[in-house]
């Protein structure tokens, strides 16, 4: 190669614009915010859906008025259609900012551990949150097709909530209450360890606090899984 094309290469090389890389940081506040406000989510909803052990007529009642949600300054369904946009926003960039951070620390750490009983710590968490996540992303999928647009719903009718949950975990699909407990258990771990590791992504764990964090977000995940599981497994044994 001559001295001028060598020249011109190395000036090819130096002006090709280098990826603008997101901090972790900020990947890491992206990833504790849009969980906040998953976690608040599903707080919610669990709560809500408590409302079956009040009588069927309660919980579609509830279906009922989370519609009409301040009308009429907002129109029928206003506020819904917000709380879907937040959730939707939330799921991907907690996906998002997920994914990133794991395969930047996969990068850093090329060569894997060898296994066992001398793994990682904190490897093991983070293999346990991303396998939670994917079987939660799995089943709000199904979820939202079966309970929400009603069409994997032996029943499927809009608003008729208690039917269509009753359609649902009817003994003889003891299956899907099985897989709605599965999932909700992977959504208990997975709280648990975002809870935790959450407080530690903002600086609010030290040595002293970390007892007490650990126990909260146990607590948090154990109320939360019972909560969800109580409302499939209660219509599967007939007792709403
Ligand atoms: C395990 C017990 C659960 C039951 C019985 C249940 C029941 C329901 C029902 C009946 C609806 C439709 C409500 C309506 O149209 O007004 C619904 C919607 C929904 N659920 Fe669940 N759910 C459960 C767990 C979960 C979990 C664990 C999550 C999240 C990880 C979740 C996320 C959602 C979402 C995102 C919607 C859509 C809300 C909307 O846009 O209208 N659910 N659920």
């Amino acid at each position: 190669m001559s001295d001028k094309s060598r020249a011109g290469s190395a000036a090819a090389t130096a002006r090709k614009p280098r990826k603008r890389r997101t901090p972790s940081a900020l990947l890491k506040f992206v990833m504790a915010l849009s969980g906040v406000l998953l976690l608040l989510y599903v707080v919610l909803h669990m709560i809500g859906n408590l409302k079956i052990f009040l009588g069927g007529q309660a919980i579609d009642e509830y279906a009922a008025y989370l519609r009409m949600l301040l009308e009429p300054l907002v129109p029928y369904g206003g506020v819904l259609w917000i709380v879907r946009i937040v959730l939707l926003v939330s799921v991907i960039a907690h996906i998002w900012a997920a994914t990133v951070l794991t395969l930047r620390a996969r990068k850093a750490r090329p060569i894997k551990y060898a296994g066992g009983s001398h793994q990682v710590k904190g490897s093991y968490a983070a293999r346990t949150m991303r396998w939670g996540g994917v079987i939660i992303a799995l089943f709000v999928v199904y979820h939202l097709m079966d309970l929400t647009a009603g069409w994997l719903n032996p029943n499927g009718v809009h608003l008729a909530v208690n039917d269509n949950v009753h359609a649902d975990f009817a003994p003889g699909r003891w299956y899907v209450t099985l897989f709605y407990v599965i999932a909700v258990v992977a959504l208990g771990f997975h709280v648990r360890h975002g809870i935790f590791s959450g407080m530690q992504t903002l600086g609010w764990s030290n040595n002293n606090r970390e007892r007490t964090i650990k126990a909260v977000a146990t607590v948090v995940a154990v109320v939360l899984t019972l909560g969800f599981v109580s409302v499939p497994l209660a219509v599967t044994f007939g007792v709403v």
